[in-house]
C-alpha cells in the first residue's frame, strides 16, 4: 500500500506569487502543488495538499492526518509564531512532520524566530525557497 503524506499549508499561503514576490517567489501554490505532486509520483507517495487561512481548519486536517497519513509536512505561515493549538494537534499525531518556511525565517524579524511547531517537527527547513517542499518530500522517501 502506498504511503500518504499531508501538505499543509498556513495563512496568506493562498497568494503565493503575487504576495512579496521579493521575499516568497513567483510560483503559485498551483505551481507548488504540481511539483510535489510530481515528484511524489516518482517516489509511489499519495499526497493530500490543503491550504487553509483558518486555524481550526488546519487542526481539523492534522486530526484527519491521524487516521490517514504516514507523514506530515507544513507551512504554518503566521501560525508558526502563534498557534500552541496546531503544535497540540501535531503531538496527536504520531508519524514524522517536517516543518517548511519558503523563506529563512531566522534572518527576518525576531518575532518569526521563535516557532511553536518546532517542538514538535523532525525536521525544519527554511530559506530554500518553495523548493523546501520537495527537499521534505525526500525526507519521507
Ligand atoms: C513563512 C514564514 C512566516 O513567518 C510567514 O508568516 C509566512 C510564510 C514562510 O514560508 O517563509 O506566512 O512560513
Amino acid at each position: 500500500m502506498s504511503k500518504t503524506i499531508y501538505v499543509l499549508n498556513g495563512p496568506n499561503l493562498n497568494l503565493l506569487g503575487k504576495r512579496q514576490p521579493e521575499i516568497y517567489g513567483h510560483e503559485t501554490l498551483a505551481d507548488v502543488e504540481q511539483k510535489v505532486r510530481e515528484r511524489a509520483a516518482t517516489f509511489g507517495l499519495e499526497i493530500v495538499f490543503f491550504q487553509s487561512n483558518h486555524e481550526g481548519e488546519i487542526i481539523d486536517k492534522i486530526h484527519e492526518a491521524r487516521d490517514h497519513a504516514q507523514g506530515i509536512i507544513i507551512n504554518p505561515a503566521a501560525y508558526t509564531h502563534t498557534s500552541v493549538a496546531i503544535l497540540d494537534a501535531l503531538n496527536t499525531f504520531e508519524s514524522p512532520v517536517v516543518e517548511v518556511h519558503i523563506s529563512n525565517v531566522h534572518k527576518r524579524e525576531s518575532f518569526r524566530h521563535h516557532s511553536y511547531v518546532s517542538l514538535r517537527a523532525d525536521a525544519v527547513i527554511a530559506g530554500m525557497g518553495t523548493l523546501g517542499y520537495r527537499a521534505a518530500l525526500e525526507y519521507f522517501a
